[in-house]
């Protein structure tokens, strides 16, 4: 998955920063040890996508968890071959009631590049409203981007 462009170019590793770019030599331990380490200390969490069958579509993760300030932020990304069938929707939504649940967030955000449109239709089917546009935002591989806000406070519908 890291091999993919997509991926290289709009998936965040905590903080949020996006994937580096040649994706170093065992960057992939690296990424989940981040992910561990946010889990013992409470601020991360990530979750692996599984098919029925238990096979590998992606993952769901949440990075920059503030307890005491309920806020979090939220992203998700899916490997290639399982794209196109609806995977990230319901990663999504799993994920936004699991923060539900677990932390009663007063606001969940995500950050998607303004030329992903994908990811924007995952955002609106799981309840997420456009709030505004944080311009030249990102810095990757030569290109600047605009980074779009979406959030979901609890009374949203
Ligand atoms: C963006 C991404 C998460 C979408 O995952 P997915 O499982 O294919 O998405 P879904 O199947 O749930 O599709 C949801 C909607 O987006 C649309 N969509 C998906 N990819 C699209 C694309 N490249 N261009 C336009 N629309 C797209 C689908 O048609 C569907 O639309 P609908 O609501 O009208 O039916 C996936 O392509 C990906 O992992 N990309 C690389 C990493 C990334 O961008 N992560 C998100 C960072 S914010």
């Amino acid at each position: 998955m890291l091999e993919d462009p997509g991926v290289q170019q709009y998936t965040m590793v905590p903080v949020p920063v996006p994937v580096p770019v040649p994706v170093p030599s065992g960057f992939e331990r690296t990424w989940l040890d981040r992910y561990e380490e946010g889990r013992r200390d409470g601020t991360r969490e990530g979750f692996a996508v599984v098919d029925e069958d238990g096979s590998f579509l992606g993952l769901a993760l949440a990075f920059a968890i503030d307890r005491e300030g309920h806020e979090l932020e939220l992203g998700y990304t899916v490997a290639p071959a399982a794209r196109g069938r609806g995977v990230a929707s319901v990663a999504l939504r799993l994920l936004t009631d699991w923060a539900v649940r677990e932390l009663d967030p007063q606001r969940i955000q995500l950050q998607i590049s303004a030329d992903n449109p994908g990811s924007k239709r995952v955002a609106v089917r799981a309840g997420y409203v456009y709030e505004g546009t944080r311009r030249s935002a990102q810095f990757k591989q030569g290109i600047r981007q605009d980074l779009e806000i979406w959030s979901r406070l609890p009374d949203d519908p």
